[in-house]
């Protein structure tokens, strides 16, 4: 696909690889429609790309929310007229121990610490998955689905719910390359490595020392280069069902 004038969706582009992505793909000639729940970062990633001569439009809306997700893609559908593309990137990160026992003391991760991370990471996924083809399909768009799993999808310590959702998102990429091949449309996961961002700034020193230690190139990884390869993903016809792993050689 020849990104100039296609457009693309993005979830979570207010800030970190989203917001990457948006001006990576702005670069390219792309149209954007950006999709998060925080408006101040939407605003400053629509400016930015509309500072590069593309048309980006902003839409807020909490991925997990139902109602929400169709009405953003209703207005994208009114607002563009095709879909091409949607990068499934809003996620969050909630890490905890399934249970510790530590002086006598046992604590656990909470059913609600578990369910609020598969539910930005799979179910808004899933919901912004289904509108986009949607809308594909009625625009007559050919398209690209990407997921944002992670490498944490082998299994992380500390991290039952976001490995469970990173390899669940990374599970619905080949479903969906099954299902909408047919109509035109392509899908890929894309499952980065630690990547500089506020969600890694998040992680303790001495795990991301832990961390650290386990990636053979010895350093995170670059938003731009996250942005890189979802260009390639989305340029590139003949990838489809497929997991890209950009991790600078990780395994956990
Ligand atoms: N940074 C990394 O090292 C890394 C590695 C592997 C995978 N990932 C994945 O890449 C994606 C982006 O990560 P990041 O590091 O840029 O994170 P980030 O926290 O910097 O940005 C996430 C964005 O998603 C938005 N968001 C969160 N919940 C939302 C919701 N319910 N509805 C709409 N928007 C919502 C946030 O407002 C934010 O703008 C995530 O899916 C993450 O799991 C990141």
């Amino acid at each position: 696909m020849d990104l100039a004038n296609k457009v693309i969706a993005i979830t979570g582009a207010g800030q970190g690889l989203g917001q990457q992505m948006a001006l990576s793909l702005a670069k390219c000639g792309a149209n954007l429609a950006l999709i998060d729940i925080e408006l101040e970062g939407l605003i400053q990633t629509e400016q930015q790309c509309q500072k590069m001569g593309v048309i980006a439009k902003s839409y807020q809306a909490n991925v997990t929310n139902e109602e929400q997700v169709v009405r953003a893609f209703g207005q994208i559908d009114a607002d563009f007229k095709c879909l091409n593309g949607l990068i499934n990137n809003a996620g969050i990160m909630r890490d905890g121990l399934l249970v510790k026992q530590k002086e006598g003391k046992l604590s656990a991760m909470s059913l609600e610490q578990f369910q609020s991370v598969l539910e930005v990471n799979v179910t808004g996924s899933f919901l912004c998955g289904r509108e986009a083809s949607k809308v594909m399909l009625k625009t007559d768009s050919k398209g690209v689905l990407i997921n944002i799993s992670s490498v944490a999808r082998a299994g992380n310590i500390g991290q039952s719910n976001y490995s469970a959702s990173k390899a669940a998102v990374a599970a619905m990429s080949v479903v969906w390359a099954k299902e909408l091949g047919r109509y035109g449309i392509r899908s890929v996961a894309i499952a980065p490595g630690v990547v500089k961002t506020a969600m890694t700034d998040q992680i303790k020193p001495l795990a991301m020392e832990r961390l650290l230690s386990m990636v053979p190139v010895g350093r995170l990884g670059q938003a731009e280069e996250i942005a890189a390869t979802i260009q390639f993903a989305l340029e590139n016809d003949f990838i489809t069902g497929r997991v890209l792993e950009i991790d600078g050689g990780m395994r956990m």
